[in-house]
């Protein structure tokens, strides 16, 4: 039986992914998820589905294990989550950024190539339909002025060294698609939100801090703008480009939702003033605090989405509206 590998399955995207793919179905497929349980990986997120896959703990950088998966678990799709994906991780600590996201990447994608390739351009017999997803972001395209959005063809111009090594994984599987023929598609999404995050990503932070009264730190002057996608939705476009995209290309996902950094905290702030209201009346936005700004911070990124939705037919189905309740409601939950 052939495999279907999630590396990062353990990590905000990865879990939700690994839960959604498990209530679809696995069309005949093993699941298998591995992944090395850094600070961000956490395996009570699959606590609903323990027993209906199988986990490795290793890391995406060990040669030796990832070699051994794809033969034990005769691995046929892999989708790729692992990474270190917090930038301010980054700025203060770039060496692991650089060991994982680009070491582990071409780790994992030369295991791959060896195990469904027998040369260049000719894959070995009972692979010819296995298939490499790079997961990737849209912050390998550097910053936006205030107007414009990327799309595929926008020039890379990484500014963080997670960005820069996002960027660099990106490049070896394009290299692998062109190099060797093996069958990659790569995507670059803009943030998620939802589910399963770590605390320490902006929404977490909001809300974390604001119920336990403490300043709901703001980067800068606030006006940064990030293009905010909810996480299931992102899920569904990856399985989309997995199923159907064509070998070679990269698709964006987004969904056209830009929101400055103090619109979304007010908003969150909002919500919570309806959901728990402070025991004093004031408003949770009395929290809010500035602080210094992150280091080369990009000011603007919103994503261009129209080549996965012409091309895959596939769009955004959660309204913000919907998916920000649903996020708030929960991390009150998690918090309280
Ligand atoms: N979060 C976002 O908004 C966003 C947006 C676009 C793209 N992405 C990309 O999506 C992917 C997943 O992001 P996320 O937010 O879920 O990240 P995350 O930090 O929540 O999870 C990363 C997971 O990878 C695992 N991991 C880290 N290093 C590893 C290693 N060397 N070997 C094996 N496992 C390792 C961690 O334990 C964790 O489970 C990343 O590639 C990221 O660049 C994220």
């Amino acid at each position: 039986m052939n495999s279907i590998l999630v590396t990062g399955g353990a990590g905000f995207i990865g879990s939700n992914y690994v839960l959604d793919l498990l209530e679809k179905g696995l069309d005949g497929r093993r699941l298998v998820v591995l992944d090395s349980l850094t600070y961000a990986g956490d395996l009570d997120h699959l606590a609903t589905v323990a027993g209906k896959f199988d986990f490795v703990h290793g890391d995406i950088s060990d040669s030796a294990l990832v070699t051994q998966v794809f033969l034990d678990y005769s691995v046929d799709q892999v989708v790729h989550f692992a990474a270190e994906s917090h930038v301010d991780n980054s700025i203060s600590d770039p060496g692991i950024f650089v060991r994982t996201n680009i070491l582990g990447t071409y780790t994992l994608i030369e295991a791959a190539r060896n195990a469904w390739m027998v040369a260049p351009f000719k894959v070995r017999p009972g692979f010819e339909a296995a298939r490499f997803l790079h997961v990737s972001t849209d912050e390998v395209f550097g910053t936006l002025t205030a107007s414009g959005t990327f799309s595929e063809t926008s020039p890379y111009a990484p500014n963080s060294p997670y960005s820069a090594t996002k960027a660099g994984s990106d490049f070896l599987v394009r290299s692998f698609f062109h190099t060797y023929g093996l069958n990659v598609v790569t995507t670059n999404c803009s943030n998620n939100y939802g589910p399963r995050q770590h605390h320490e990503k902006l929404i977490p932070t909001v809300i974390r801090s604001a119920l336990g009264d403490l300043p709901i730190p703001i980067y800068g002057t606030g006006e940064n703008v990030r293009d905010w996608l909810f996480v299931s939705d992102h899920c569904q476009a990856i399985q989309r480009v997995l199923d159907s995209g064509v070998s070679g290309e990269t698709y964006l996902i987004g969904s056209r939702n830009e929101w400055t950094n103090n619109r979304i905290v007010t908003a969150i702030c909002k919500i919570l003033d309806e959901k728990i209201p402070r025991s004093d009346g004031r408003p949770y936005s009395d929290q809010i605090t500035y602080v210094a700004d992150r280091p080369g911070h990009d000011l603007r990124y919103a994503i261009d989405p129209s080549k996965i939705e012409s091309e895959l037919g596939w769009t955004a189905p959660t309204s913000f509206s919907d998916g920000l309740e649903l996020t708030v409601a929960g991390y009150i939950r998690r918090f309280q």
